[in-house]
């Protein structure tokens, strides 16, 4: 069994594993090299021979415990052709959405559209490298995809005034992203991905109130699903308010948290198997800060089923060096 599997199914607490959320990306110069020639990143996540190349770069550095495959959340709405793009130090761009065409579409068509990042998969799989080590497919919630649908952009640059009047188209949107979110799960499953992760990175722009409708309901259509299929899901709703009832309501294997809650307060509330916390700028500081501050949450969900990670994605000025370092810190705790 991987060590994760055993964090989760047999609740292991003596041994952490660890992975890094966007451990394959722009903090790797081997990464930048080849993003420098492929300037198109949609593109990029459908070589499939790249993709692959890119996905094992940092296991190949470093002793982690998962690949997670490199793709995009925003991959979805391009596999129901809403045309996404990103430019360089804005981010992704989104165009007009068509919802009577989207309603059009069909399994097939959508998975042959996604079809390289399911090869990605199996290829990954296959690669000695990742023997032992779970491979973690992904998708983002239906609420933060939503969010990218309507706004088109980033929400951090600026959100649509009255972003949720439009109950209705809103509600469509949520079900057509119900249906193939499913398909895509199960295809990232029946080519070798044996955890989800499910990103919700805006769970915190929502008030209490609508919460249910956007963030609950939806989510937890996809836990149960993913359940069903028999492999552990992961949510990561970034930045919501109460850790506690979101795992009550949505029953996830694992609860990934980010670096604005107290962790002392999940080990409190929390029975399930907790991931991540740390604030990833602490990798930008030195070497002895990094060591206290990976060991303060080593020491406080050290009685706890607990999967090492970042409280949100490694960020881009990170020393690769400062990786290794806290990766090690974690394997010899
Ligand atoms: O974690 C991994 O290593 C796997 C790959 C992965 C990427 N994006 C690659 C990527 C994963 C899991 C994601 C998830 C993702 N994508 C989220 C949820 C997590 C989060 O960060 O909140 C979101 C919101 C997106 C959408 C997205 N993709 C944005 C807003 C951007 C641009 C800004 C940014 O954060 O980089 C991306 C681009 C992106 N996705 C890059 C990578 C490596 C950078 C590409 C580049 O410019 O070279």
């Amino acid at each position: 069994m991987t060590l994760i599997n055993k964090v989760i199914i047999n609740k292991q607490t003596a041994k952490k594993p660890i992975w890094i959320m966007r451990q394959a990306g722009r903090y790797l110069p081997e990464f930048r090299e080849i993003r420098k020639r492929n300037k198109d990143f949609i593109k990029l996540c459908l070589n499939e021979k790249l993709s692959t190349e890119i996905t094992l770069q940092p296991l190949k550095r470093f002793d982690l415990d998962a690949a997670i495959i490199f793709s995009d959340i925003l991959m979805v709405p391009h596999g129901l052709n809403q045309k996404v793009e990103f430019k360089k130090g804005f981010g992704p761009i989104l165009d007009e959405i068509r919802i009577n065409e989207m309603s059009t579409l069909n399994e097939e068509k959508f998975t042959k559209k996604l079809s390289p990042i399911y090869k990605i998969l199996s290829l990954v799989k296959s690669n000695s490298v990742t023997k032992n080590k779970n491979i973690i497919g992904f998708i983002g919630a239906p609420w933060t995809l939503l969010v990218y649908m309507i706004n088109k952009q980033s929400p951090k640059l600026k959100l649509k005034n009255n972003f949720l009047n439009d109950i209705a188209t809103n509600k469509k949107i949520l079900s057509l992203l119900d249906k193939f979110l499913k398909i895509h799960i199960k295809n990232q499953i029946k080519h070798g991905a044996n955890i989800i992760q499910i990103f919700d990175s805006w769970a915190g722009l929502l008030s209490e109130k609508e919460l249910k409708d956007y963030v609950y309901d939806p989510t937890i259509k996809l836990v149960e699903y993913t359940k069903s299929l028999n492999v552990p899901v992961i949510c990561f709703p970034r930045n919501i308010k109460n850790y506690k009832k979101f795992c009550e309501i949505v029953r996830p294997d694992v609860i990934s948290i980010d670096y604005n809650i107290d962790p002392n307060l999940i080990v409190k509330d929390i029975k399930i198997p907790v991931q991540g916390g740390m604030n990833p700028e602490i990798l930008l500081s030195d070497k002895e800060t990094l060591k206290k501050e990976a060991k303060r949450y080593m020491d406080i969900f050290k009685d706890h089923p607990y999967i090492f990670n970042l409280g949100h994605g490694v960020l881009p000025e990170t020393n690769p060096d400062m990786m290794n370092y806290l990766i090690k810190t974690v394997k010899d705790y």
